[in-house]
């Protein structure tokens, strides 16, 4: 009995959904500690293919307790939206519950998410345009409302008034129209009707699991390059999608974690603006975009593709302290003649260096690269080490090493079995 939290090593996308649901199976609790729906993570399954965005991965398993944290953002409209999605397949939501001290995302954030990115002009971050930004600021600034809000009308009134004043005064600057307190509380109400049984005080939840030695995974949303303290600020989301966060977001100690598992991608992409080194502008980026089918599972963006950044995956499995990886999307390298790994960064003035640094010279620098043989044979039906054709098992090792952290799962495809264990 462990808990272990399962973090995005990359720039987000790299299958976390995928990884938790097959963790989930035997999990008692999965916990979202951050961010919001921005969030898009697939998992397949014999319940079908979901796109998820504030549930829990942990949600096809009956047995599961699944918590929405305190470090997370809900829209509660999306949050409804999406429960209907998945009740519509088959999947009960019974046992879902969202933590009365996370952050409520207002309509009012989600215009303001669009309206700042346009006034961005030509230095856009490109959001995904769910509210993330302008709901965590609010709450950085002391003025956010909250779920268990929702649970108590008249507090809820006194806060939403100058919460709402301050929105609309900014909606206005950017020549957007404001909304109506009593039709914003109104829609609070509805929320509160549909939602309220399920908003409650998760800590003696959470707590009791841990005491009782239960099995609680933390999944995260995005990945560190996206964090807002060691990512590419300001090109980041409002929230830190690392390991350390996790326990604070979920309401556990810091010393409850027994294990880290960083997802990593066999390759590199991203979705938003923002210096990605070792990105590819050929054929073998529009080859990983097209097999890897890399669009974005919230906004349906084309993602970025790259190859693989062993610079990043060192940062990331030092600041999450990674105990495993859980490599993915191998299956969608089969039939590369050769591929490369990024091993340093070259900074203008000819040093080499092997860690992520700021902004401002990370866009500046060379990326140097390694080449491997690639491999023909299929990996789609592999399911042990030893059958792996011999080029993946180098590739793979040598990733192992840039990371420092041993290989713990290696998936070969999108569904729930298409997984190696080691
Ligand atoms: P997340 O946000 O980290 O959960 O990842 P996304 O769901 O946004 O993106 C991962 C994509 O890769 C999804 O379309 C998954 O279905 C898919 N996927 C995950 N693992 C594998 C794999 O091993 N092979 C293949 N081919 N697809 C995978
Ligand atoms: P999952 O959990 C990939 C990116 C956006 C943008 C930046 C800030 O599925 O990995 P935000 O809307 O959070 O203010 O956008 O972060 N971004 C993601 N990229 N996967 C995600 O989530 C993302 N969530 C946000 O593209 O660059
Ligand atoms: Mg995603």
């Amino acid at each position: 009995m462990a808990v272990t939290a399962i973090v995005g090593a990359q720039w987000g996308d790299e299958g976390k959904g995928r990884v938790v649901d097959y963790l989930a199976q035997t999990a008692d609790m999965v916990i979202r500690f951050q961010g919001g729906d921005n969030a898009g993570h697939t998992v397949v399954n014999d319940f079908g293919t979901f796109k998820l965005h504030l549930v829990p991965s942990g949600i096809f398993n009956p047995q599961t307790v699944n918590i929405i944290g305190t470090g997370a953002v809900v829209n509660p409209q999306s949050l409804l939206d999406e429960m209907a999605g998945v009740a519509k397949a088959g999947v009960s939501t019974e046992n879902l519950f969202i933590s009365n001290r996370a952050q409520m995302v207002m309509p009012y954030h989600q215009m303001l998410d669009g309206l700042q990115e346009s006034a961005r002009a030509e230095k856009k971050i490109g959001t995904t345009k769910r509210g993330i930004g302008p709901a965590y600021a609010d709450k950085g600034a002391r003025r956010g409302l909250r779920l268990g809000d929702l649970l108590h009308s008249d507090w809820l009134k006194e806060r939403l008034r100058p919460a709402l004043e301050n929105a609309n005064r900014e909606i206005t600057h950017f020549g957007g129209e404001p909304l109506s307190l009593n039709v914003l509380f109104e829609e609070c109400m509805a929320w509160r009707d549909a939602l309220g049984h399920r908003i409650v005080d998760t800590l003696p939840l959470v707590r009791d699991a841990y005491r009782t030695g239960k099995s609680i995974l933390l999944e995260g949303q995005l990945g560190v390059m996206r964090d807002l303290d060691w990512g590419i600020y300001p090109y980041v989301t409002s929230s830190n999608p690392t390991a350390s966060f996790a326990p604070s977001g979920a309401g556990l100690p810091p010393n409850s974690i027994n294990r880290v598992f960083g997802v990593v991608k066999a390759y590199s992409t991203a979705v938003g603006e923002g210096p990605f080194p070792t990105e590819l502008f050929d054929d073998n980026g529009a080859f990983l975009r097209e097999k890897g089918n890399e669009y974005g599972a919230t906004t349906g963006r084309p993602r970025r593709c790259g190859w693989f950044d062993g610079v990043a995956i060192g940062f990331a499995s030092y600041l999450n302290g990674f105990t495993g990886l859980a490599i993915t999307k191998l299956d969608v390298l089969d039939g590369m003649k050769e591929l490369k790994i990024c091993t340093h960064y070259r900074l203008p003035d000819g040093t080499l260096i092997d860690y992520v640094p700021d902004t401002a010279t990370l866009e500046t620098v060379e990326p140097i690269f390694e080449t491997h043989p690639g491999w023909d044979e299929p990996t789609t039906d592999v399911r042990r080490w030893d059958d792996l054709p011999e080029n993946a098992k180098s590739y793979l090792k040598r990733i192992e090493t840039l990371a420092g952290t041993p290989l713990a799962f290696v998936s070969v495809g999108a569904e729930r079995e298409a997984m190696i264990v080691l």
